[in-house]
């Protein structure tokens, strides 16, 4: 069996596609879900979907307490899925090549520091990109720069406007995080 740990801080609806995807399938659990934000939707997900969320601040999230916590759960992949702080170093450096994280754009462009929501397509919308996608990553201590492990592209048409470009972006995401996750964990 493979433990799964989500991190979230938004909407959820990543976190809903990847529960939905993995649900009849015994070599994987989601043992928790993490959230940052006491009033994000996704800790309404968790419940619906019967998996324990722990809502935590950032005290407590960047205390060793936390990182052992985990590692006492013997988590396998911890994926993020939304969530929007940094990593502290020593969790970072416990699960090595384990934590990976999806961005909705082609990193190296349009990630970093202010890059996440809507900010990031209204960027590549501005800039008149011809193409923009998704990418999974591993997770380092900056934002959306550790290893590409998978990226998958969509055009961008006339008149796109960021929203409508966000909305070809989830789809991207959902047809493809699940699947890269049970590849991930099953290596
Ligand atoms: C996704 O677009 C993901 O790429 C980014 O945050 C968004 C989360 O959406 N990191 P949701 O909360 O899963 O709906």
């Amino acid at each position: 069996m493979k433990r799964l740990s989500i991190f979230v801080s938004g909407g959820g609806t990543n976190l809903q596609r990847i529960a939905e995807y993995f649900a009849d399938n015994k070599e994987v659990e989601i043992v928790n879900v993490i959230c940052n934000n006491p009033n994000a939707y996704a800790i309404e997900r968790a419940k619906n979907l019967g998996i324990p969320c722990k809502i935590i601040n950032r005290a407590e999230f960047k205390s060793e307490n936390f990182t052992k916590e985990l590692l006492e759960q013997n988590i396998d992949l911890v994926v993020l899925a939304g969530f929007l702080w940094l990593l502290p170093k020593y969790l970072i450096d416990a699960f090595p090549n384990k934590i990976v994280n999806i961005h909705p754009a082609l990193l190296p462009k349009y990630g970093g520091k202010g890059f996440y929501g809507e900010h990031v397509h209204e960027a590549v919308v501005a800039a008149k990109e011809k193409v923009s996608g998704i990418t999974i990553h591993y997770v380092n201590e900056c934002y959306d720069s550790g290893a590409i492990i998978f990226q998958a592209q969509v055009a961008l048409e006339e008149g796109e406007t960021a929203d409508s470009l966000a909305a070809k972006i989830h789809k991207l995401e959902y047809q493809h995080y699940p699947v890269v996750i049970e590849e991930l964990v099953r290596n």
